[in-house]
């Protein structure tokens, strides 16, 4: 789509991390692309976050003194030609911003306040792009509904393997066809501490490297538990299979226990651990277990090392589909969010 006079979008970002600060890099670099090749023109118009501040501005903030701005731990509210805000709440009902981009930490316990924050904005009719798992898991079905009601997009493609198509693959790319079960290694912290012990490091050595990558949840607990893939089982079995389910309903458990010597030695017999995630799916529903697991070195399952991810989907009509994601770092949970903004532009034009 070539665009003569690019549109204009308003963009507001709940959260200004790791994921939305590869996101506001990706799109600065790709700014000529984004207005030549797809007609938009973007413009930052609101900034939340957990305690560098709240702020909104008339103009366009610079997203990349933004983010060097909490890089060096200083307050928003310092940015030329901005008014802060009290906290994010009050950001939402007052930003009017195109598309929100929600990328505050996971909540395995309720979703919230994301979940509220998401609801909130596509109420006031704005498009929703999260990388957030935890309101996905849990308000799914009310989320999804009330972005149809407002003729608005939800979007959430980076909650599961980051950018790697899995929701706009069934979506797009398998009509008709019911997907059955799944099973998949979802969580790369767990996946490059179990790995990294194959190796003879320690737990700890292995949990700081997910740490410096970026990778690890604000809190790693909810990796190293199972939470993270938990709630990731559950987003895609609510999406995938029409199941209604939450984290609480997963048979979980986590990777806390193992130690280097019982990993190397699952490792030297051919059946390396891994933490898997499973769904089975049975009526309306689904059945989903998470924990660790000896799988056959040769497998898919065992074959994924360090951060990369894999998931095998089966369906009813195209039998089964692998999906591997080799060692993804930040800027592929950014380009989930780049290619979730691309979507949402575009059914933002097929609505007019
Ligand atoms: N990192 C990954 O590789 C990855 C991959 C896929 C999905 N995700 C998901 O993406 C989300 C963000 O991850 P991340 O690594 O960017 O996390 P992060 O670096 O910890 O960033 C979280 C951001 O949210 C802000 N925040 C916290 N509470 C807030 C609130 N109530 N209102 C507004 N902002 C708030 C924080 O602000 P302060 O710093 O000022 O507190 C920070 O800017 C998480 O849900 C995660 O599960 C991450």
């Amino acid at each position: 789509v070539t665009s003569a006079s690019p549109m204009e979008l308003r963009l507001a970002f709940i959260g200004l991390g790791n994921v939305a600060r590869a996101f506001a890099r990706m799109i600065d670099d790709r700014r000529d692309q984004l207005s030549d090749g797809y007609g938009l023109k973007l413009r930052t118009t609101a900034i939340a976050t957990g305690s560098h501040g709240c702020v909104l501005s008339d103009g366009d903030i610079d997203l990349r003194a933004a983010a060097a701005c909490v890089e060096r731990g200083e307050p928003l509210t310092g940015l030329p030609g901005v008014a802060a805000i009290s906290d994010t709440s009050g950001l939402i009902d007052r930003c009017e911003a195109d598309v929100v981009f929600e990328t505050t930490p996971l909540n395995p316990t309720d979703g919230e306040p994301a979940a509220t924050y998401i609801l909130n904005a596509l109420g006031r009719g704005m498009n929703v792009v999260t990388a957030n798992k935890g309101p996905v898991a849990f308000a799914y079905r009310r989320l999804k509904a009330l972005a149809e009601r407002k003729r608005v997009s939800f979007r959430f493609e980076g909650t599961v393997m980051d950018g790697a198509p899995v929701f706009n693959l069934v979506e797009y790319c398998l009509p008709v066809a019911r997907v059955i079960r799944f099973s998949g290694v979802l969580n790369s912290t767990t996946n490059l501490i179990l790995a990294g012990m194959e190796s003879g490091r320690t737990f700890d050595e292995c949990l700081d490297e997910a740490r410096r990558l970026g990778i690890a949840e604000t809190n790693a607990d909810y990796d190293i538990d199972g939470w993270d893939a938990a709630a990731k089982a559950i987003v895609l079995a609510n999406v995938l299979m029409g199941a209604d389910l939450r984290p609480n309903d997963v048979d979980r458990a986590g990777i806390r226990d193992l130690d280097s010597r019982e990993t190397q030695a699952a490792a030297a017999a051919g059946r390396p651990l891994r933490l898997i995630a499973r769904a089975e799916g049975s009526g309306d529903g689904a059945k989903i277990v998470v924990g660790p697991e000896r799988v056959a070195a040769a497998s898919p399952l065992g074959s994924v090392r360090g951060t990369s991810n894999v998931l095998i989907i089966e369906t009813d009509l195209m039998g089964e589909l692998v999906i591997f994601e080799t060692n993804p770092g930040i800027e592929q949970t950014a380009y989930a969010l780049l290619s979730d903004l691309i979507r949402v532009h575009e059914e933002a034009k097929s609505r007019r």
